[in-house]
């Protein structure tokens, strides 16, 4: 079994039927959802982005809005870094905004990772959704403070454009989260210090350990 198989394997069982639940986005995540169908599920789930409510409505299961759905128990998710903090880079899927969301109205985030994916400093390219009329602008501030912003190609669920962007100091995570989401044009990004891991599973080769 690879480790994302793996690590769902042992995050499912944080499922239970009466809870309002919250899925993430990715090829970890989707490892769950392809386990969902063995358990007894909740009535419905709530989405963090269209890949995944694609796959959760072919396997059968009704996917609600967070409007609809209200605050939730349980948010599972993956991560591109993690550190032991529980401080997550996200958004190499580009779901980052909708996926922070969802994290910031769960009353328990959960996160699930491959032992590689935990680190001792964050070195991924910080993924910024911007507005489409705002990419030059955020980029030329986003210079000024030390970062070396690229464009993503395409375009995201709700229609903004992605920054990659690296360079940035990311010694004081929370400080830098809340410098960039004040910047005008700046949607979310894929930065989780704020909001970080209440939990993480982590697979490796031969076992799952929690953090
Ligand atoms: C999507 C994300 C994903 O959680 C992250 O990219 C990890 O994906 P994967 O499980 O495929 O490695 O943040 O926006």
């Amino acid at each position: 079994m690879d480790k994302k198989a793996i690590v769902a394997e042992a995050a499912i069982k944080e499922i239970q039927k009466d809870f309002i639940i919250g899925i993430g986005t990715g090829s970890t995540v989707n490892a769950l959802i392809d386990l969902l169908p063995t358990i007894e599920p909740p009535d419905f789930f709530v989405s963090s982005s269209q890949a995944t409510t694609d796959r959760l409505q072919a396997l059968g299961f009704e996917v609600r809005s967070l409007n609809e759905a209200g605050r939730l128990d349980l948010y599972i998710d993956g991560a591109d870094q993690v550190l032991k903090s529980k401080v997550a880079l996200k958004g190499g899927g580009g779901a980052h905004t909708l996926e922070k969301l969802l994290a910031s109205n769960a009353n328990t985030f959960i996160g699930i990772i491959s032992d590689d994916k935990l680190m001792t400093s964050l070195d991924y390219p910080l993924a910024i959704e911007v507005l489409e009329e705002a990419q030059s602008a955020v980029s030329r501030t986003l210079v000024g403070m030390g970062g070396q912003p690229v464009l993503r190609a395409g375009s995201t669920d709700l229609g903004n454009r992605i920054l990659d962007v690296t360079g940035l100091d990311l010694t004081n995570p929370e400080a830098l989260e809340s410098d960039l989401i004040q910047i005008c044009g700046v949607v979310e990004t894929g930065l989780f210090a704020k909001r970080r891991f209440d939990k993480i599973y982590i697979a490796s080769d031969q076992a799952v350990s929690i953090l």
